[in-house]
């Protein structure tokens, strides 16, 4: 298999390019905005339209707001995209949305294969526990993270909101309010600092117990395995739009 990797100088480019050069699959070509010439294990360029290598999916951990000129990139070459970049707004999930109608793309805000787990035994403890139950979901990051909450958060949130109905609301933080909490409110609160690669908790808080699922990213190897894997599995496929769910569902099936 051939990737182009997007945000190639960057802390996940760079072990993407480093476990894609242990696993055989060869990195056709990196882009990055800062890249200025300077000398590199992998051919290099600085934006996507200067592209002129053919590849098999274009894999990107690189910023939200290169989203635009990525799918223009993509659409013009046809060009499968496992998208890992975090901080999409809603308006980019709509951009996204159109282009999958011709492209196969996969958009992840986590590419752990323990992640996708979790966000189905969330799901189901919401639907065993049901509303009397409160959930709040935690998370904690290093430092450099530049969005918050974390999109694997948000992730986790929609996966409990579809069991507990429309009218569940985020509540982020919750800074300068005086009432209590409601059933329908799931607290999402973010911890930034050091060196941490990523934490995850959702919380099902009864009465008198607590049932707390846990996930803990050890190092950001892990991401770039789940990339690679994604990547694998979109290869050849119809366009359309595809989750880290769908990786997981043909891994264990
Ligand atoms: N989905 C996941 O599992 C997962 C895991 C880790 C990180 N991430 C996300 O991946 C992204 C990158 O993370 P990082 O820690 O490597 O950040 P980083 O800041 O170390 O690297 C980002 C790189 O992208 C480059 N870049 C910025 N804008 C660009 C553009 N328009 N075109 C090309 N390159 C561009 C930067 O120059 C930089 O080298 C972040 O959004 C982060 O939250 C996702």
């Amino acid at each position: 298999m051939k990737i182009i990797i997007g945000g190639a100088l960057g802390h996940m480019g760079r072990e993407l390019a480093a476990l894609a050069a242990e696993t055989g699959v060869t990195v056709a070509c990196g882009v990055d905005v800062a890249w200025q010439g300077q000398a590199s294990d992998i051919p290099m360029t600085r934006e996507y339209d200067e592209l002129n290598t053919e590849a098999d999916v274009l894999v990107d951990f690189s910023r939200a707001d290169g989203l635009p000129r990525l799918l223009e990139y993509a659409q013009k070459a046809h060009m499968p995209l496992v998208l890992c970049t975090t901080g999409y707004t809603d308006a980019d999930q709509a951009l996204i949305s159109r282009a999958a109608q011709t492209l196969p793309i996969l958009q992840s805000a986590n590419m752990s294969l323990g992640i996708a787990v979790l966000r189905q035994l969330a799901a189901e403890a919401a639907r065993a526990l049901g509303s009397e139950y409160d959930v709040e979901i935690i998370e904690k990051h290093h430092r450099r993270k530049l969005d918050s909450p974390s999109g694997t958060a948000l992730m986790l949130f929609e996966a409990v909101k579809q069991e507990r109905g429309a009218d569940t609301a985020a509540v982020f933080g919750r800074h300068g309010r005086d009432n209590r909490r409601t059933q329908t409110e799931i607290g999402l609160h973010a911890v930034r600092g050091g060196t941490v690669t990523g934490e995850h908790e959702v919380g099902f808080y009864g009465n008198g117990e607590e049932l707390l699922l846990t996930h803990r990213a050890e190092s950001r190897t892990l991401f770039a395995q789940g990339a690679l894997r994604a990547a694998k599995y979109l290869a050849g496929k119809p366009a359309g739009r595809y989750a880290m769910q769908d990786v997981v569902a043909e891994v264990f099936k």
